[in-house]
């Protein structure tokens, strides 16, 4: 027996799987663009004070997140619940030791806030990149 293929339903198919690709792949470039944007936000009124305006940190007190060793050497999720439930005890950073405290991530700074704040310090400064979603975030904040 013949197969019969209808080539209208085939176009329509193929026609649609083409705008499926094309109409999320702006939404993708703007959702890390508005997180870029947010995570800024939240990088200047927060972690600035200790890590600095442009990551580079400050003296042997607070280590840089420029062109970290210590982000690029570490599975993405360690990253995300040092910043959200606190990291101390002695790291290296760049070749150079650090032993302090950073706190958990104070409440009025939603898991949004979190997720935008990380994924702007892993795209700036030389670090590897990324994105950090609430998700993430949340399932990081269960583990304490
Ligand atoms: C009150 C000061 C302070 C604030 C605010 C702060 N940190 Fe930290 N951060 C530290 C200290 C101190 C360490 C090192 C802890 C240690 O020695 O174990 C650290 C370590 C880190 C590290 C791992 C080490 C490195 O340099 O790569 C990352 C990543 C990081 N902080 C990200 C952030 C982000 C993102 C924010 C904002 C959401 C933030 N920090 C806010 C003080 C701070």
């Amino acid at each position: 027996m013949k197969t019969t293929v209808n080539p209208l339903r085939s176009l329509c198919t193929a026609l649609f799987a083409v705008t499926m690709i094309f109409a999320t792949m702006p939404v993708m470039a703007q959702d890390k663009a508005a997180l870029m944007k947010k995570g800024e936000t939240v990088y200047k009124s927060y972690c600035q004070t200790c890590h600095q305006a442009n990551g580079q940190g400050l003296s042997t007190v607070y280590p840089p997140l420029a062109a970290s060793d210590y982000i690029k050497s570490k599975p993405k999720k360690e990253i995300i619940s040092s910043v959200v439930n606190g990291l101390n005890g002695e790291i290296t950073v760049n070749g150079k030791k650090f032993n302090g405290v950073m706190v958990a991530l104070p409440k009025n700074y939603t898991d949004e806030d979190a997720a935008a704040a990380i994924t702007y310090v892993l795209n700036s400064w030389g670090n590897p990149g990324g994105v950090v979603s609430v998700a993430e975030v949340k399932a990081a904040r269960k583990k304490k």
